[in-house]
């Protein structure tokens, strides 16, 4: 038996985590998410997977040689089907560490060991322009356009990745497609080759009179601001204003999303009379179009004879569940016990990991993990939830007492009133985040349990206890 165990045990009561096994090999390659250059290793898999991996990355595996960097940030160590990899950040800016610690957390669910170059600088935090929430925005009609709905003539809109506008009119002419841009990812992206080809169903006036409808549509949501001309580097896949036949500048996937065949609750949602009779798919509602439209069945109906025409058939989509990627991740997020750093102490005292907070929540245990507003972001199950204006200086760990709104935070919930107490001995959920979709600590504590005498004994926890609990650590990364 040749099986190497480490034990690498952070301070102050994080995760400790247990290579199992030889490495099988590493290799390097720049991170497509961060663009920095990394260094993974595999523990216990099988060659095949580890080739796999690196062959993602366009890079070979180097076989049963370790990574050798010089400078590093940290390491993020997190189990895949039933191997450990080990990925070394290289890098000696400390300005990078919260991000990169953010990126193992959340993304790669792993645990994140700062080097010396991030040790105490590896906080979660935003400090500037955070994420933008919904704002109504009401304005005069551009000239020539009918008069708006709203009682004194003007158009209302809400500026969010989930909101639209009239009817009838473009998104882009009423909100801020840079806020918009602020609040999800956006970058060009090829539209699918067959679009290029002429289609000739475009001669038949009924159909493209059904493309052109789509194509209303997606102007007065927030489609607009990347899926139109109005994108400053260009449409992300498809085009509002493509000359062709729109449809097909959708990817398969793309067209099953729009036709409810896999959900999208995940992007969020507002009910159709709140947002100019447009609605979309939402948790009550999970099998209509990702596409915000006034006629879902007509919508649905467009987008399901675009896949027969592909030859592509529901049941191709079946365990297809999660339209919406990373946000669908974070909303489905099981927390696990909150390590010892962690939790909300017998005299009410809140602790989270490193990082200054924005929105603090305490809810239920069991309650579906808050994401995005407008309807995401307080679960059914919240007993507390303050948040910091947007101008406001994020708070820290230990400077704030459940039930008590701290200076400059203001209560969302109860919407007035103390919370409930909580229970001695009973668990609930906390999340904290450093912004919308930024969790800092997200993880079930008992009420009742006495603060831990401090950071540095943690020592304690050391030896075979820490032993067991990164094996239960394992066990608990596996099945998931
Ligand atoms: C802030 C920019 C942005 C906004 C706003 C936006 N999208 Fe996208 N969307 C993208 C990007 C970038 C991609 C391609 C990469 C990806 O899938 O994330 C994309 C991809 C898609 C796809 C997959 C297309 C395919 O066939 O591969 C669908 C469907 C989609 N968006 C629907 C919508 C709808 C409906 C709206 C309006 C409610 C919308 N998007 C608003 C940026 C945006």
């Amino acid at each position: 038996m040749n099986t190497i165990l480490f034990l690498l045990l952070t301070s102050c009561g994080a995760d400790p985590v247990v290579l199992q096994g030889d490495v099988v090999g590493s290799c390097a390659y720049t991170s497509p998410f961060s663009g920095e250059p990394e260094c993974t290793e595999f523990y216990g898999a099988a060659l095949a997977q580890a080739e796999e991996v690196c062959a993602g990355y366009d890079v070979d595996l180097r076989v049963g040689e370790p990574c050798a960097v010089e400078e590093v940030l940290g390491t993020c160590t997190y189990e895949a089907d039933g191997y450990q990899v080990r990925t070394t950040v290289a890098g000696s800016d400390g300005s990078k560490c919260g991000s990169q610690r953010f990126g193992c957390e959340t993304f790669a669910r792993g645990v994140w060991t700062p080097a010396a170059a991030c040790d105490g600088v590896d906080e979660i935090v935003v400090l500037e322009d955070p994420f933008p929430l919904p704002e109504q925005v009401c304005v005069d009609p551009l000239p020539g356009e009918p008069a708006g709905a709203s009682e004194d003539g003007e158009v209302c809109t809400w500026q969010i990745v989930s909101g639209a506008t009239e009817e009838g009119r473009s998104f882009s002419d009423y909100a801020d497609c840079d806020v918009i841009r602020r609040q999800r990812p956006y970058s060009a992206a090829p539209a699918n080759p067959r679009a290029d080809a002429v289609d000739p169903r475009m001669e038949d006036p009924a159909y493209a009179a059904e493309v052109d409808w789509v194509r209303d549509q997606l102007r007065a949501g927030s489609c607009d601001c990347c899926h139109s001309a109005v994108a400053p580097d260009g449409p992300a896949v498809f085009d509002a204003d493509f000359e062709g036949n729109l449809l097909n500048q959708f990817n398969d996937r793309g067209l099953a999303m729009g036709a409810g065949w896999i959900p999208t609750i995940g992007f969020g949602t507002y009910l159709p009379e709140e947002n100019n009779g447009f609605e979309r798919s939402s948790p009550e509602d999970p099998y209509l179009s990702i596409i915000p439209t006034t006629d879902q069945a007509r919508m649905m109906a467009i987008f399901e004879a675009e896949l027969e025409h592909r030859g592509r058939t529901i049941d191709e989509f079946d365990g297809d569940l999660y339209g919406a990627g990373p946000l669908d991740a974070q909303l489905n997020y099981e927390p696990e016990r909150c390590t010892e750093a962690e939790g909300v102490d017998a005299d009410g005292v809140l602790r989270w990991a490193p990082g200054r907070a924005r929105y603090i929540y305490v809810l239920e245990a069991g309650a579906t993990s808050p994401t995005v507003p407008p309807n995401l972001d307080l679960p059914e199950g919240t007993l507390w939830r303050v948040d910091l204006p947007r101008e406001g200086s994020p708070v820290y760990s230990e400077s704030v007492t459940y039930g008590q709104v701290p200076d400059g935070m203001f209560q969302v919930h109860p919407a007035s009133g103390a919370p409930p107490a909580l229970v001695p001995g009973q668990d609930y959920y906390l999340y904290v985040t450093a912004d919308v979709l930024y969790p800092i600590s997200r993880c079930v504590f008992t009420a009742g349990e006495p603060a831990p005498s401090g950071c540095s004994s943690a020592g304690g926890a050391g030896g075979f206890a820490a032993l067991l609990a990164g094996l239960a650590l394992g066990r608990r990364r596996r099945r998931s």
